[in-house]
C-alpha cells in the first residue's frame, strides 16, 4: 500500500509472491515436500477470484451447514495457506480431512498432489473484474506495492507483472485439468448467479451429502452481508500494518461487472484485444462474454 512505497516481492521460480508471510523457503517447501493427504480439499484461485468466499462454503460444508465453525475460528486457521511459512505449520498440525488454501500457479503447486487422491477446488472470476478489485486490494494491503494508478496496475496486470504472476497462464494451466475426477472448477460468476445449485454441486463432489436445510444454511451463511458481519472472515482483524482498512474494505463491493466503473472504452478494448490472444481456444469455456 501507500504506506510502504517499498515493498519487495519475493520472486520464486520466476513468480512474485507478497513478501512477509511468503518466503523462497516456504514456497520450495510446498511445492517439492509438503505432505498431500487423500482427503485433502484445496481451495486454489488466482488472487481475488473468490478465495475467501470459497473458503467459507467448503467450511460450511464440512460443518453441515452449521456456522459455528465459521463464526468461532479464523478462515485462516480453517483453510490454512500452505505456502506460506505460517500457513505450512498449521497445515502440518491439522487434522484430516482438511482444507487448504493457495494463489499457487499449477507449475508451483505441490508435486504430491499429482499422485495423490486429494482434490481441489478451483474458482475463476472474469479477470476485469478481478483486475479492479485487485488494484484496490493492493492499496490496502501492505505486502503489496502500492499502485502508481488504475491505468497502471492494468498494464502490469496484462503483462503478468503482478503478484501470483500472470492470470492467463494461471487459468490456462489449471483448465488443463478439467475432466480430471479430482479436480471441480466453478466461476465466480456461477456463485453469484446460483449459489444454491453451486454448493449442490460442490457437496457432489466431495461426497458430502447435505439436508436442504443444511443447504439453505450453507447459502445464508455465506451471503456478502453475513460474510461482511462476521469478522472471523472479513479480514477486519487483521493489524492495521497487514491491511489497513482505512484505506478500503476487504469485502468491497462483492458484484458482476465493477470493471464498467472503470475501465475506458479503450482500455476495454485493449483487454479484450489481449484476451483473445492470450486465451485463444478457449472460447465459451466461462460465463463473461468478449
Ligand atoms: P470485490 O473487490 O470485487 O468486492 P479473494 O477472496 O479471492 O481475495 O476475493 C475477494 C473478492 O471476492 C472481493 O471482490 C470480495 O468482495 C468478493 N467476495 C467475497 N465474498 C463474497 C460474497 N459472499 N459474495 C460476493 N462477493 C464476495
Amino acid at each position: 500500500s501507500i504506506t510502504d512505497m517499498a515493498v519487495r516481492y519475493v520472486c520464486y521460480k520466476g513468480i512474485n509472491f507478497p513478501p512477509g508471510y511468503n518466503s523462497e523457503q516456504s514456497l520450495r517447501f510446498a511445492e517439492t515436500q509438503f505432505r498431500v493427504r487423500d482427503d485433502d480439499v484445496f481451495n486454489v484461485t488466482y488472487p481475488k477470484s473468490g478465495t475467501v468466499w470459497m473458503t467459507e462454503i467448503l467450511s460450511l460444508i464440512r460443518s453441515r451447514g452449521d456456522p459455528a465453525w465459521n463464526r468461532a475460528v479464523l478462515n485462516s486457521e480453517r483453510s490454512p495457506w500452505f505456502s506460506t511459512q505460517l500457513g505450512l505449520d498449521a497445515a502440518q498440525t491439522c487434522p484430516s480431512p482438511r482444507l487448504l488454501t493457495c494463489h499457487l500457479p499449477l507449475q508451483l503447486f505441490p508435486k504430491a498432489f499429482f499422485s495423490s487422491r486429494a482434490k481441489v477446488v478451483y474458482t475463476v472470476r472474469d479477470p476485469r473484474d478481478v483486475v479492479v478489485s485487485y488494484y484496490h486490494f493492493s492499496k490496502m494491503c501492505s505486502s503489496y506495492q502500492d499502485p502508481e494508478s488504475f491505468a497502471q496496475f492494468l498494464e502490469d496486470f496484462l503483462r503478468g507483472d503482478v503478484p501470483h504472476g500472470s492470470w492467463f497462464e494461471h487459468v490456462r494451466a489449471w483448465r488443463q485439468l478439467k475432466g480430471k475426477d479430482n479436480v471441480f472448477f466453478i466461476s465466480y460468476e456461477e456463485l453469484q448467479q446460483d449459489l444454491q445449485g453451486s454448493v449442490r454441486r460442490l457437496c457432489q463432489f466431495l461426497g458430502q451429502e447435505l439436508e436442504d436445510a443444511d443447504i439453505s444454511s450453507v447459502v445464508e451463511n455465506t451471503s456478502f452481508q453475513a460474510m461482511r458481519e462476521n469478522d472471523k472472515c472479513n479480514s477486519t482483524l487483521l493489524p492495521r500494518n497487514i491491511m489497513d482498512q482505512e484505506r478500503g474494505t476487504f469485502l468491497r463491493k462483492g458484484v458482476c461487472g465493477d470493471w464498467k466503473n472503470h475501465f475506458t472504452v479503450a482500455q476495454s478494448e485493449h483487454f479484450a484485444m489481449i484476451y483473445r490472444e492470450r486465451m485463444r481456444g478457449l472460447n465459451g469455456a466461462f460465463p463473461w462474454e468478449w
